[in-house]
């Protein structure tokens, strides 16, 4: 298109549906999902978050000594959070305990960039530098600002893996194995999954030479939306209010009815399923097996899939297990999208590098549909 001639109707896709709108090395959804050109099911099956943001920031797996120096610096990072940001959430949980963890996650990294001082534009390496420091202090902030807005004193953060830690942290109980691996696999899942809202909007703000930190706390302000992120912790509030499997219909027509979306369910480029709610449905089934309050849940979720597949054709996203499997591993629901953030960390940091590196100002155009062309009033004659 020339970009000097108006703008045809023709060129506009609502919510730039269809758009293709950059290129990435870091994640396709072309035939599978594949995270760097590997598949998404092994990688989601080992659970090694560890390793899958290594993939997705330096650009391939690590070796095993690569593996454990990259998490020795993230795992420092989570540890020695500054504490001018412990004060600032200590004071902000006093003033409003109830505020949510996504505002106290977008404002502590905010904070965060503050205090780094990030010179622009920044090079490669202080660009991966600060990646890997904000994946260890993104999980500590949350953890910290859990224990604040309860009002505890600030635990220490534990050793291990991110995921067998932060659970540790978030839930007050050393995790069983099984609960870590599942976790680990929910972090994979969420790692990274292309020109997502939140990621677009990462890259949107760093195009203009701005900085990580200000590109990520963009992409959390994004990622809090109920139609991106925040579906994850409406879907449990879905289940909760449907209550039990022989009253979905009636609640689901009456979603219908008011033209209300159903959390958990539609996807703007899975039409026909999204492959990662299969892999971990499919985990989620067999952690629940044999326990029945969660067995009641899976039967009422399995109800209202097959409802929402006969009544509106669609399917599952990734948020409708996702929920399940952080209820069952007793997780409270305000911290749901909070995780998506711990997880997502890599893949928008891997964007905002991969933008940075090739940059070319994001700035698309409208089709203005105000008032036609008329004459200025002066105030004293309005
Ligand atoms: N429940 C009920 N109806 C839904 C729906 C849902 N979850 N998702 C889509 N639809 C309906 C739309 O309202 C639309 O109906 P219409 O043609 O009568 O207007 C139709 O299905 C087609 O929608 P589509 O264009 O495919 O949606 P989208 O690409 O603009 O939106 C989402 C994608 C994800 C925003 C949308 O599916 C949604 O809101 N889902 C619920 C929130 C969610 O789970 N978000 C997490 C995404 S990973």
């Amino acid at each position: 298109m020339n970009t000097n001639a108006r703008p045809s109707p023709d060129d506009f896709a609502r919510g730039l549906a269809g758009i293709v709108a950059g290129r990435t090395a870091i994640c396709s959804l072309e035939g599978d999902l594949r995270y760097r050109g590997y598949a998404i099911e092994p990688l989601a099956r080992a659970g090694d978050f560890e390793e899958v943001a290594y993939l997705l920031i330096h650009g391939e797996l690590p070796t095993h000594a690569e593996r454990e120096a990259f998490a020795a610096r993230v795992h420092a990072a989570a540890r020695t959070l500054d504490p001018a940001v412990i004060d600032a959430l200590a004071r902000l949980a006093v003033a409003c305990p109830s505020a949510s963890p996504m505002d106290a996650l977008r404002t502590a990294v905010s904070m965060l960039g503050q205090i780094e001082r990030d010179v622009l534009p920044g090079s490669r390496e202080a660009l991966l530098a600060q990646a890997e420091r904000l994946l260890g202090q993104v999980p500590a902030v949350l953890a910290t600002w859990c224990d604040l807005a309860a009002g505890r004193a600030v635990g220490p953060w534990p050793d291990g893996p991110i995921a067998s830690a932060l659970l540790q942290r978030l839930t007050g109980r050393t995790p069983p194995v099984d609960h870590v691996a599942i976790f680990g696999t929910t972090l994979v899942l969420y790692a990274e999954h292309e020109f997502n809202a939140s990621t677009f909007t990462a890259r949107t703000i760093v195009s203009t030479g701005s900085d990580m930190h200000s590109g990520i706390t963009g992409a959390i302000g994004a990622l809090k939306g109920p139609l991106h992120g925040g579906a994850n912790e409406q879907v449990l509030e879905v289940l909760a209010a449907i209550g039990s499997a022989d009253r979905a219909e009636a609640w689901l027509e009456e979603q219908f009815a008011a033209k209300r979306v159903v959390m958990g369910f539609g996807h703007r480029v899975y039409k026909d399923g999204d492959v990662r709610a299969k892999l971990l449905g499919a985990m989620c089934r067999a952690m629940n097996s044999g326990k029945p309050a969660a067995e009641a849940i899976e039967q009422l979720a399995d109800r209202v899939e097959a409802l929402m597949l006969d009544r509106k054709k669609l399917k599952p996203n990734l948020d409708w297990p996702a929920a399940r499997v952080y209820h069952a591993l007793g997780l409270p629901v305000s911290v749901f999208t909070p995780i998506f953030v711990v997880a997502r960390m890599s893949g928008w940091t891997a964007h905002i590098i991969e933008q940075i590196g090739d940059n070319r100002l994001i700035r698309p155009l409208s089709l203005y549909s105000g008032p036609a062309p008329r004459d200025y009033v002066p105030l004293e004659l309005r």
